[in-house]
């Protein structure tokens, strides 16, 4: 069976545990950078609490990888939970931009993995052309220091900039920068207006995330400079106020 615990609640995670503290096996999923909020997971308790109830830690750093860490280790290693994570995945298809995906644990998990994971067994393996984009990818993006820095500078001002205009969003420093709507058509029309002011942005709407918080995610990139941000940020500002979407909505 699965449990699911509230987002980024420690309190209900351990009542969960607590509750289910006889079972045999207890996995703990979590992203590191949460997908539609850009907030980060709580790692630290989350490993605290997998070493007390003897549970297992599962992270994907499918937004965090890349970005986090001198090298773009992650958000895990910068927080020295490395050793915690007993199943640790990331995609290659965000920040290294190519394709693909991987699972990193014990020996045994990768052997079990191997014999037991029908999706890995009965699809086909990533062509060699692939293999050889991650691989340069990796290098490249271990090499973008300036990059990194750059975009987490952004990301914080970009929120900053939306935030002093009375919209709601997530603080922090990753890339992924919520901008909450409230509703489903108010999202949509703010998407569509942002289209046609140049900024692509894609309205996300329940079930992705829970009913009443439908958004607009903004993702940033390395490759935005400030101008074009502060600039964007300006014209998100006009329309929010043009469709009546603005402060605590
Ligand atoms: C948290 C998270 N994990 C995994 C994935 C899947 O990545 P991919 O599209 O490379 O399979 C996504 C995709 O958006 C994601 O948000």
């Amino acid at each position: 069976m699965h449990a699911r615990y509230r987002h980024n609640d420690m309190e209900h995670l351990r009542w969960l545990l607590e509750k289910h503290r006889s079972a045999r096996r207890k996995l703990i999923v979590t992203d590191a950078v949460f997908s539609m909020d850009g907030d980060a997971a709580r790692l630290l308790e989350l490993a605290e609490l997998k070493r007390e109830y003897g549970a297992m830690l599962m992270v994907d750093e499918a937004h965090s990888g890349g970005l986090y860490g001198s090298y773009g280790e992650g958000l895990c290693h910068v927080l020295g939970v490395h050793r915690d994570v007993d199943v640790h995945i990331g995609t290659f298809s965000k920040a290294f931009g190519v394709y693909g995906a991987y699972v990193s644990g014990s020996q045994t998990l990768i052997r079990w993995l191997t014999n037991k994971a029908r999706t890995l067994i009965y699809s086909t393996a990533l062509p060699p052309h692939v293999i050889a984009g991650i691989l340069r990818a990796l290098e490249l993006v271990q090499a973008e220091h300036e990059g990194r820095k750059r975009l987490a500078a952004a990301s914080v001002r970009f929120r900053s900039a939306l935030v002093n205009v009375g919209f709601r969003t997530e603080s922090g420093d990753s890339p992924i920068v919520p901008l909450i709507a409230g509703d489903n058509a108010a999202a949509l029309r703010f998407s569509e207006a942002l289209d046609v002011a140049g900024i692509a942005a894609v309205a996300i709407r329940p079930p992705t995330v829970p009913a009443g918080t439908a958004r607009i995610r903004f993702s940033l990139s390395a490759a935005h400079t400030d101008d074009e941000l502060t600039d964007a940020a300006a014209r998100i500002c006009e329309i929010g106020r043009t469709l009546g979407v603005t402060a605590g909505e």
